[in-house]
């Protein structure tokens, strides 16, 4: 069955890309947290992280083009299991952004890149996160996360984020993980209360997260 849900997420981590002024950056130290290795030199790095059920693991800018243009080749790469999902056209620019940000700061490549939630016991990619730039000038970086309908309701989405902030939060240079969400997703509403985030300020149509470290 082809499932898009890629495609869902990146309509969500599409939101708010730019909106944040960039400051004080990030390091591109290694982490001894996950697993980490230096794949090229504009990939600059994989980085694998485990919860019970999932790894996530941070796409490099090859295996970004490949969730663009080859999804099945992806899933080879990853040893998975091949699964006939897609990108949804619409969203491909926003991964191509992305792949290009990464070309011009490899060293910011973990800040840029897309993370695949990988459900260990069906091989198979469920959802995607991403971190929408490196830290900005009050040192938060912004999360945006998608998964696959099929999936919902597991605290799957949960327990990925929990996992990303408090990989996030590890990273030197990083003191807070912001998100938004529209006043209407009741669901990433309760991710994020779940995960620890407090609403720090709202619109009309749009709340504003932050856990800090
Ligand atoms: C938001 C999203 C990632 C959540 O994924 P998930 O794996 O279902 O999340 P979890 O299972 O960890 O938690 C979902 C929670 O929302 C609750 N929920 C879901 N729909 C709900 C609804 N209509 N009303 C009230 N609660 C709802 C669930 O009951 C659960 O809370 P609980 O554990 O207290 O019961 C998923 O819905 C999604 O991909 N949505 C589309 C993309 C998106 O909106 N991304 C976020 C943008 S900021």
């Amino acid at each position: 069955m082809v499932r898009n849900l890629v495609g869902r997420l990146f309509r969500v981590l599409g939101e708010g890309q730019g909106r944040r002024a960039r400051g004080r950056q990030g390091n591109s130290s290694l982490t001894t947290i996950g697993t980490e290795f230096r794949s090229s030199s504009h990939d600059a790095m994989m980085i694998r992280l485990e919860t019970p059920r999932l790894t996530l693991m941070a796409l490099t800018a090859q295996q970004m083009r490949w969730q663009r243009d080859d999804f099945t080749r992806l899933e080879q790469a990853l040893g998975l299991a091949a699964s006939g999902q897609r990108l949804e056209d619409e969203l491909q620019p926003i991964v191509s952004r992305a792949i290009s940000h990464i070309r011009r700061r490899p060293h910011h490549a973990r800040w840029h890149c897309q993370w695949a939630a990988v459900l260990k016991d069906e091989r198979r990619i469920i959802g995607s996160l991403a971190f929408k730039g490196p830290p900005d000038r009050d040192y938060a970086v912004e999360i945006g996360y998608g998964f696959d309908p099929f999936y919902h309701n597991r605290g799957l989405a949960t327990e990925a984020v929990t996992e990303m902030v408090r990989w996030a939060l590890s990273e030197e240079g990083v003191e807070a993980v912001i998100a938004e969400t529209a006043n209407m997703n009741v669901a990433s509403m309760r991710v994020l209360q779940k995960v620890g985030f407090v609403i720090t300020s709202a619109t009309q149509r749009y709340l504003y997260w932050k856990v800090s470290g």
